[in-house]
């Protein structure tokens, strides 16, 4: 029999979003997301005042990688706005669709927003304290909607995958959440979306 894997502990720091006890790291920086806003002047003009700075990262820990394996991590958000959008991760499906994930609220005020493939859209808030259950088959990405960074506590199964180009094919998400003259985040339908392919539930 192989060895199994070891437990251990793993300390979210929910203002600097590095779990203590990790594995891994990846980042990404305001560069890496172009297309991702629907305006593109705005994001030019976010690029020149940009200090390359990674706009959202993600600390994880995986100790195993068989079926039934879990990975956990924190997912950290800058605020920020894009043109009216809020400053978001790119979101994806996973590769095996049909695989659900957790989110708990560490720090900041953020949107889990998610899409079926059939075309339904939520948009479930998340604070400190607060969980969301995304079932599989859901498109899902965090939005920023508050003035401080978000932090989030996730997990997955390992061997869920991810399917990044999906949203891009799609002309983005269904919706796209946006901020109210008023104050606050509000949805609005994203004409630029074209519907998710065909054959994207495995
Ligand atoms: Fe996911």
């Amino acid at each position: 029999m192989a060895a199994i894997a070891q437990p251990v502990q793993l300390r979210p720091d929910a203002g600097s979003g590095a779990l203590d006890g990790g594995s891994e790291r990846y980042e990404k920086t305001l560069r890496e997301l172009a297309g991702l806003y629907r305006d593109d002047a705005a994001f030019e003009r976010a690029l020149a005042s940009d200090d390359g700075a990674p706009v959202y990262w993600v600390e994880s820990s995986t100790v195993d990688r068989g079926p039934g394996a879990l990975t956990v991590g924190v997912s950290t958000l800058e605020p920020g706005r894009v043109g009216r959008e809020y400053a978001m991760t790119r979101g994806h499906l996973h590769g095996k669709a049909e695989h659900a994930e957790l989110y708990y609220g560490l720090a900041g005020t953020g949107v889990i927003l998610m899409d079926s493939l059939d075309g339904e859209s939520r948009a479930i808030e998340i604070t400190p304290g607060v969980a969301v259950h995304v079932p599989g088959h859901w498109v899902h990405r965090s939005v920023n909607v508050g003035a401080e960074r978000l932090a989030t506590l996730f997990c997955y199964g390992t061997d869920a995958g991810q399917d990044y180009q999906l949203i891009a094919e799609a002309g983005g998400m269904a919706t796209l959440v946006v901020a109210r003259e008023d104050g606050g985040w509000t949805t609005v339908p994203n004409p630029d979306h074209r519907g998710y392919r065909a054959g994207a539930v495995l």
